[in-house]
């Protein structure tokens, strides 16, 4: 039996509007990752040691302090290259492989679906990635480097250990990286030589490619979107998937699909997060796990999702 309520529509509507369907939308956030154990942003309490997270996630915070900011994305990096895609994650990767209609929209920048090997042409990180690597000179120098997963990116951002033995019961149940994130942790100040620096331009770091509040989402991307946006066929369905859907341009896109003839599918844990201009007609609302309603929405046209033990 599933374990999450249906308030809105029903799964069996749901799968015979799927099994019609050519071209699908998902606009994905911070909960589709929330199982595979990542955080999301109201859900940490948005503080970083004593910072606000958003206030570390600005050029200014990097211009003013890149080894802090460093550190924050560092431990960002380390912590999603812990976790593991779930079957939501691969669900929606197999998706866009049956379905070329299909498009993915994800806020995340936790390389979660590239590592569930969901096509690239049919996932637009409308905020970037971890893991991608640019020069801190955008405008100037332009380098980049892209799916970049080495950790630590220098040994200065090495996430700390307890340094217990780990053959030991003691390392065992003590959790071997510490939790930098909590102030009572000590980390060292770093200076620009123990951070990434431009292979090309030899001036300037490098900063993960991710958009900062202030920055412009990239423009490729956008152009993707507004591509699929413009065809003449018509957007069958848009799910909303674990995402406060309040940040714009992404909150827009469930209005867009719409306007473009979609019906409205919503898959989030909390009942009060609602579609931006609220319900209508032969909506659906499914509360709970994403991780374990996305597989159930998709099975017919999908097939038992298979996790890989570790990717
Ligand atoms: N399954 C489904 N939904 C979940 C789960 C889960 N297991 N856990 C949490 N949620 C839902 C929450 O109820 C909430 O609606 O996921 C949503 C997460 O919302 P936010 O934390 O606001 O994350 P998101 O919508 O991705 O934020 C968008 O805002 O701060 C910026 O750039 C940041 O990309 C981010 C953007």
């Amino acid at each position: 039996m599933p374990s999450f309520k249906t308030l809105r529509g029903d799964i069996a509507s749901f799968h015979d509007a799927l099994k019609d369907s050519k071209r699908v939308l998902a606009l994905c956030g911070a909960g589709l990752s929330a199982s595979s154990g990542l955080p999301t942003f109201r859900g940490a309490g948005g503080l970083w040691r004593t910072h606000d997270a958003v206030s570390l996630a600005t050029p200014g915070a990097f211009e003013a302090d890149p080894g802090l900011v460093w550190q924050f994305y560092g431990y960002r990096r380390h912590m999603a290259l812990q976790a593991q895609p779930n079957p939501a994650h691969h669900a929606l990767a197999e998706l866009a492989r049956r379905m070329p209609g299909f498009q993915c929209l994800t806020q995340n920048v936790d390389g979660l679906s590239q590592r569930a090997e969901h096509p690239r042409a049919q996932l637009q990180l409308l905020h970037g990635t971890l893991f991608d690597l640019i020069c801190a000179n955008k405008r100037g120098c332009r380098y980049s480097r892209v799916d970049d997963f080495t950790d630590p990116v220098t040994p200065a951002l090495a996430v700390p250990t307890s340094g217990a033995d780990p053959t030991t019961n003691e390392a065992r149940e003590v959790a071997q990286d510490l939790d930098i994130s909590d102030i009572n942790v000590p980390l060292p100040g770093l200076s620009p030589e123990d951070l990434p620096r431009c292979p090309k331009c030899k001036k300037n770091l490098l900063r993960p490619g991710v958009v900062w509040f202030g920055e412009q989402l990239p423009v490729k991307v956008l152009d993707n979107i507004e591509e699929y946006l413009d065809e003449e066929e018509k957007i069958d369905l848009i799910l909303v998937i674990g995402t406060s859907a309040k940040v714009y341009p992404a909150a827009g896109y469930v209005g867009r699909a719409r306007d473009h003839g979609a019906r409205v599918a919503v898959i989030n844990m909390d009942e009060n997060d609602v579609p931006a201009g609220g319900w209508k007609e032969g909506d659906w609302f499914f509360q709970g796990d994403a991780a374990e309603i996305i597989p159930a929405l998709l099975k017919p046209t999908i097939g038992e999702v298979a996790v890989p033990a570790r990717v």
